[in-house]
């Protein structure tokens, strides 16, 4: 997407090779104008997928989430992150590990808000190492729901998420994709 790879250009800051910080739109401050539009493009994307959920990984992936889901009409679903094991019979839980922040994390969902007859589009604002989507692909298999595919902001292509979670039988949408970050400049892969 045209815009977003123009967003990035100009106001994505690269932190070392690997990092991109987009702060001042998606993950500190969001920019709901363009968040709406990013939302009404994964919508179009998905929209013969039968979908009947949006779920998402709390925190960054609830703007785009709820845009997304505005626009197919269906209830948008956050997936909580919690510290430690603490076991609760309502819920679905699964342990998700992170290569960027070296912490784990158990991802949780209510069993009262999946059922085998969803179909369930998964958003989030990075793809990296696919880590989280494939946590949140757990949980909603746990559920017997279906998933319908995984729509994100930013995929960095140099990192594995795609391939793996492609390898998973995940049909992947990334509105911009990073080829790479090296040398502090941004290069994309193809228009997203
Ligand atoms: P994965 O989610 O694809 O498995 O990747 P990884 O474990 O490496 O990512 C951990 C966290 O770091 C995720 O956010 C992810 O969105 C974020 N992240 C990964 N690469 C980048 C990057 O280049 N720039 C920015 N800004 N973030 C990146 P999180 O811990 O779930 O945090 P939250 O922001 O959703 O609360």
């Amino acid at each position: 997407m045209k815009l977003l790879e123009e967003k990035i250009l100009s106001e994505g800051v690269v932190e070392g090779d690997d990092i991109l910080k987009v702060d001042s739109f998606i993950n500190h401050q969001v920019d709901p104008a363009l968040m709406e539009g990013f939302g009404r493009e994964i919508a179009n994307h998905f929209k013969d997928g039968h979908i009947t959920k949006v779920a998402t990984i709390e925190s960054s992936g609830i703007a785009p989430a709820l845009m997304t889901a505005r626009f197919l009409n269906v209830p948008m679903l956050i997936m909580k992150k919690q510290p430690s094991r603490i076991l609760n019979k309502n819920l679905y839980q699964t342990e998700v590990s992170s290569y960027t922040t070296e912490k784990g994390y158990e991802l949780c969902v209510s069993r009262d808000y999946l059922s085998e007859d969803d179909h369930v589009l998964i958003v989030d604002d990075f793809l990296a190492n696919g880590e989280a989507a494939a946590g949140a692909m757990r949980l909603i298999r746990l559920s017997h729901a279906t998933v319908a595919g995984l729509g994100v902001l930013i995929e960095k292509s140099f990192q594995p998420g795609r391939e793996k979670l492609e390898s998973l039988g995940l049909d992947v949408y990334a509105l911009a994709r990073i080829k790479s970050l090296e040398g502090g400049k941004v290069t994309f892969l193809e228009e997203g």
